[in-house]
């Protein structure tokens, strides 16, 4: 039977990937998938996390099963850090970002299979695609002002106050994937009293915690909305905030009403642990938990943090600067004010292509731009190869 598969295509991220490791230029430049890289081009193991790793590795006994819904000293160290406070809130580990976001996105459809679900206009690619797969129903709402480049503000809190009782929202809890686009603590509040307001399920992708202004500031979004709504899904990634992307470490975190329902949920997120995968990957949950409960760790963890931040925040500033000396003002304001790994350039699929083939310069379809990748040479390579676009629609 297997010969009439027709294989789905993968996204367009995935595959950048295989285009880019494929191509056998050794000036091309991979600024595509959301990976940090430093200025050798290296994604490093954090050095708290190497230390976690040996404490485990001293301390650790048996690799024996724990637990379906995961250790949990790590679920509890996920809920204190996000949240600050404990309440009536399930919790399973999960296999990434990606798995958290499965696993809530499973469980919406267990809880009320005819609901929508509200993506941001635009998102991670994967979202619609799991959705999709899952058989949910999808519809966007505004967030990026294709004018402008920032926020649309008002076209976004014109379709949250549409959404009807019981739908779910999906929102970027910080470094919106692939904008950049920041909203100001006003706006979270907006947001948060719209959504508790409509009676809408908001579901938190935290994907980039610490890459936008600091862990902190990067969850005002979260805690306000976790003051204002009563139920919330919160699925976090480990991947790149503490840089364990092959070791696939995640959260689902579920704020409920009451202790009761708690229970419920978490009957239902460990079932859906054992349905799909049953225990979830210990070792790198392990490494986080270890690293936020011991004071010099978790320090070290977020001075590590803060350099990497600091670090993208610089090829921000270098990108923009070169985009100004190209005249290209708006755009490297733009940038410049943006936060996170990403940016959107504004540029067509075909231009995107273009400068993939004519220099090697890879970036996503959407002419989203990793900026955790860009070193000066690439800066100022892209800076003139858009000039160029934008001159003549032609290579420079
Ligand atoms: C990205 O957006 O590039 C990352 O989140 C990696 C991925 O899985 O797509």
């Amino acid at each position: 039977m297997f010969e009439t598969l027709t294989a789905p295509e993968s996204d367009k991220i995935i595959r950048l990937m295989g285009i880019f490791a494929a191509d056998p230029r050794p000036e091309k430049i991979d600024l595509g998938v959301g990976v940090y890289r430093n200025s050798q081009g290296q994604t490093p193991i954090m050095a708290a996390v190497k230390a976690a790793e040996q404490q485990v590795w001293e301390a650790q006994k048996s690799k024996s099963y724990i637990s379906l819904a995961g250790d949990k000293a790590y679920l509890e160290a996920v809920e204190d850090l996000l949240f600050a406070t404990r309440g009536a809130k399930a919790a399973i580990a999960t296999p990434g970002g990606t798995g958290a976001l499965r696993q809530c996105f499973e469980a919406l459809k267990y809880l009320r299979p005819s609901l929508t679900v509200w993506l941001p206009e635009p998102t991670w690619p994967n979202h619609a695609s799991i959705l999709h797969y899952l058989g949910l129903r999808v519809e966007t709402y505004r967030f990026r002002d294709a004018t402008t480049g920032g926020l649309d503000h008002t076209g976004l809190m014109a379709d949250l106050a549409q959404i009807a009782r019981g739908d779910a929202v999906v929102l970027h809890g910080c470094c919106h994937n692939p904008t950049g686009i920041e909203p100001s603590s006003e706006i979270w509040h907006g947001i948060a009293v719209t959504l508790a307001a409509r009676g809408a399920l908001p579901v938190i992708d935290m994907a980039y915690l610490g890459f936008g202004r600091g862990v902190e500031a990067d969850l005002a979004g979260l805690r306000m909305i976790a003051a204002e709504c009563p139920e919330v899904l919160v699925g976090f990634s480990a991947s790149k905030s503490f840089g364990l992307y092959r070791d696939r470490v995640g959260a689902v975190l579920a704020q409920c009403q009451t202790p009761a329902i708690q229970s419920e949920m978490q009957g239902l997120l460990t079932w859906l642990n054992r349905q799909n995968y049953a225990f979830p990957p210990d070792h790198g949950a392990r490494v986080v938990q270890v690293i936020l409960d011991d004071e010099t760790l978790r320090a070290n963890w977020i001075a590590e943090l803060s350099a990497m931040r600091a670090e993208i925040d610089a090829n921000r500033q270098c990108f923009a600067a070169d985009l100004r000396r190209h005249q290209m003002a708006d755009l490297a304001d733009q940038i410049a004010a943006q936060r996170g790994m990403f940016s959107l350039l504004g540029l067509s699929p075909d231009e995107v292509h273009h400068l993939r083939n004519a220099r090697g310069i890879y970036l996503v379809d959407d002419s989203r731009v990793n900026l955790a990748a860009m070193t000066p040479e690439a800066s100022r390579n892209v800076a003139g190869a858009i000039s160029a676009l934008a001159q003549t629609g032609q290579s420079a």
